[in-house]
């Protein structure tokens, strides 16, 4: 298959847009970004075109996708009750990075939820991808555009280093604002709770509706017989080649480890890398430091791009600084951990 990529400029949105909506209406899958990372979409009524999905990144099938929605009225059609807590946030946080666990309606294909009752509803906030959902007609099933496994997509490009061959259209719309997927909140429980924090932060949801809790899934690597709640969540996440370790402590203490570690590996003939705040950029001895920017907020837009930056120089280890885990830290560490296997020393 020739993937088509399309780079939007000042004039030519209308026709792009009108070009991907056709592929998806015929059930095929087309690429475009959102506030988050990159999707892929496929015509979220549509069970065979989501069976594209799974085929092209590889996905396992009990993992459900998000379907996306360009317009409220659509939310209507496609679950069967929205508690109270729910519309309240809704009506602060939609659209935009936060998606929403209810009970489906008849009309969503069990299969595009992974065998469940329930499913995933997102309303981007991004222009594209609202213009592109509207254009379709239907809600967009849309995980992110990258093989399952690897580091998600906030560049069109990185889509493309994934995805060429194997999927229709890519729509070029620049990186990602957020750079990290969604918050995800189950909405079917009394108290709702948070499946994977993401830049709509814990502290926001509170301020709105009162008491959230994290799942466990959330915080730590779940044992054998446990299942998270969001089936993907159980699966090896954003890993790159490079094995990832984090560096939690003191800045002062976390500096002199990673740079003893860094003249072990050396002495190894191992290629190592570091990611860390700007401000400290100049003080790990390695070529290869990529900076997070100074803040969570920072880390979370470039982490990705980061991990794939060293797949490309085939470094072999990566040691990273770590964020405190409130506000939008706890979606950065999230990512972080998983992209370590959890491997965490404490200095
Ligand atoms: O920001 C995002 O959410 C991006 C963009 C493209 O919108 N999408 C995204 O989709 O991250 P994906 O498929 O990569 O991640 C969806 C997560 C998976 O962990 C999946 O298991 C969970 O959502 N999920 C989907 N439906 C679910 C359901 N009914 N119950 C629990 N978890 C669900
Ligand atoms: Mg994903």
């Amino acid at each position: 298959m020739i993937t088509c990529f399309e780079k939007l400029d000042n004039n030519n949105t209308d026709e792009i847009i009108n070009k991907a909506a056709r592929i998806l209406k015929k059930g095929g899958l087309v690429a475009f970004p959102t506030e988050t990372v990159y999707g892929l979409g496929a015509n979220g009524l549509n069970a065979e075109a989501c069976r594209k999905i799974y085929e092209a990144k590889g996905r396992p099938s009990d993992n459900p996708l998000i379907l996306h929605i360009g317009d409220i009225k659509q939310l209507y059609d496609i679950v069967v009750d929205i508690p109270d807590n729910a519309k309240k946030l809704i009506d602060s946080f939609w659209p935009g990075p936060m998606t929403g666990i209810f009970n489906k309606s008849n009309i969503v294909p069990s299969s595009v939820c992974g065998g469940l009752n329930t499913v995933a509803v997102r309303f981007p906030s991004n222009e594209t991808a609202k213009k592109l959902i509207l254009a379709s007609g239907v809600p967009l099933a849309a995980p992110s555009a990258n093989t399952s496994g690897k580091p998600s997509p906030t560049k069109a490009e990185h889509v493309q280093h994934d995805m060429n061959g194997k999927i229709d259209m890519i729509i070029d719309g620049g990186e990602c604002d957020f750079g990290i997927e969604s918050t995800i909140v189950d909405f079917t429980e009394k108290i709702p709770v948070i499946l994977r924090p993401g830049a709509i932060t814990k502290e926001m949801l509170e301020n709105v509706v009162g008491k959230i809790v994290f799942d466990k899934a959330v915080y730590s690597l779940l044992s054998g017989g446990e299942k998270p709640k969001a089936p993907g969540m159980k699966y090896k996440h954003y890993a790159p080649e490079a094995d990832i370790v984090l560096v939690n402590g003191s800045a002062e203490n976390v500096v002199k480890k990673i740079n003893s570690l860094l003249s072990e590996d050396f002495k190894n003939g191992l290629k190592s890398g570091v990611m860390c705040r700007e401000s400290n950029l100049k003080l790990y001895n390695s070529k290869f430091v990529l900076s997070f920017g100074n803040s969570a907020d920072t880390a979370g837009k470039v982490l990705f791009d980061n991990l794939r930056k060293f797949d490309d120089i085939s470094i072999n280890k990566v040691y990273s600084e770590t964020f405190d885990e409130s506000n939008v830290g706890m979606a950065v560490m999230n990512r972080l951990k998983k992209a370590a296997g959890y491997k965490i020393i404490n200095v």
